[in-house]
């Protein structure tokens, strides 16, 4: 009696008016071991943000996938191609060479489906990060920063290092299109349905370009060619210049304080679909400082930069195509692995950025 009342609270819960009754969606469903966690993302209305521009302005919340950062899609299509072509199999290892979020993604998911996990970074990196990675069973190989001309770059050793094993591959997140698939299948068409097609414009940084072609190339499908499709770029990255030049490729320089994204070249993620891109809009770090501050304060949203930068990019766009739009973008990652640096007055400081903090919300700089 008790089971049968249940099943139909759930069965008519979308119009139940009770506050107790459960609304249970299809992103809900129980699912398959940790990958099977990945995606389904809610796409969250920034609200504040909404009501300046009078668009309506949503962040895909992807540091609510298992891993926290978008990049556990990119992780799982890595693994899953390298499986579909028989690259890998039972007991194999996957070899990538990252300092972020691809590492952590690819931990876990090697960790759930029984591979081993083999990281290279540079050794300039936080010890943080290289514990981080031990404790999600990597094995880790920091090695000294070089360019990537250099045959000793943390990503050729990556590639060396599978060569070297049996049943063993270099995921090669730059430019292995599976991570670009991740988005094309996963992403793109979950933000489209999220808002029922009302997507009039999307934007977002690029690392690999991953989540922006991929993204791209399904949206400007299912929409033929009626969303505008933007690359947000910050300081230190060639791409803004690239594509306002129409293609001129100019040397890298310059920095920025936003980790996992700014690129000097065109990945063969991203290639096939610059051209499909509308334009660019280049974010400095005085921008994204203070958004990671709003963000906070305006929708208790604790983000690290790069989706800071994002949303920022997002305004201006919804600025620009006036109000009673609709403009997505992605929330990549918390700021849990930043706190020290961008919530520490001293640290921004010595990056000139503490002017960038509105005063009113210098309060949450609560760490030395
Ligand atoms: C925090 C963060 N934001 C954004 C990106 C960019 O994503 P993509 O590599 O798909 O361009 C990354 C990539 O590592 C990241 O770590």
């Amino acid at each position: 009696m008790f089971r049968l009342g249940l099943r139909r609270a759930y069965a008519t819960a979308s119009e139940c008016a009770s506050p107790y009754c459960v609304k249970v969606s299809k992103a809900q469903r129980t699912v398959n071991g940790f990958v099977g966690a990945i995606g389904n993302t809610p796409l969250i209305r920034l609200n504040r943000v909404s009501e300046e521009t009078g668009c309506d302005i949503y962040g895909k919340a992807e540091f609510m996938n298992p891993g926290g950062s978008v990049k556990d899609r990119a992780a799982l299509y890595l693994v899953k191609e390298a499986e579909e072509k028989g690259l890998l199999t039972p007991g194999g290892t996957v070899v990538e060479g990252t300092a972020g979020n691809t590492g952590i993604g690819l931990a876990h998911v090697c960790r759930s489906k029984g591979y081993k996990c083999v990281i290279y970074m540079p050794d300039t990196q936080s010890q943080g990060k290289i514990d981080l990675l031990r404790l999600l069973g990597a094995e880790v190989y920091p090695v000294p920063a070089v360019a990537f001309e250099n045959p000793q770059n943390y990503n050729h050793q990556a590639q060396r290092h599978a060569a070297s094993l049996p049943n063993a591959v270099w995921t090669n997140q730059f430019d292995n299109t599976a991570n670009r698939r991740a988005h094309i299948e996963t992403t793109g068409p979950e933000i489209w349905s999220q808002l029922a097609g009302r997507v009039d414009a999307f934007t977002c940084a690029t690392g690999t370009g991953g989540t922006l072609a991929g993204v791209t190339r399904y949206l400007k499908e299912v929409s033929d060619g009626r969303t505008e499709c933007i690359l947000a770029d910050p300081p230190g990255s060639v791409l803004h210049s690239y594509i306002q030049s129409g293609g001129k490729l100019v040397e890298r320089s310059g920095s920025s304080i936003t980790e996992g994204i700014g690129q000097g070249r065109i990945t063969d993620n991203l290639k096939p679909e610059v051209k499909l891109l509308n334009g660019s809009v280049h974010v400095s770090d005085e921008k994204s400082v203070e958004m990671v501050y709003r963000l906070l304060d305006e929708e208790g949203l604790y983000m690290g930069a790069s989706s800071a930068l994002n949303v920022v990019a997002a305004v201006e766009i919804a600025r620009r195509i006036g109000p009673g739009k609709t403009v997505a973008t992605v929330l990549c990652d918390g700021a849990y692995r930043y706190a020290d640096r961008l919530f520490s007055k001293s640290w921004l400081e010595g990056k000139g950025l503490w002017g960038a903090v509105p005063e009113h919300l210098r309060k949450y700089a609560v760490l030395a």
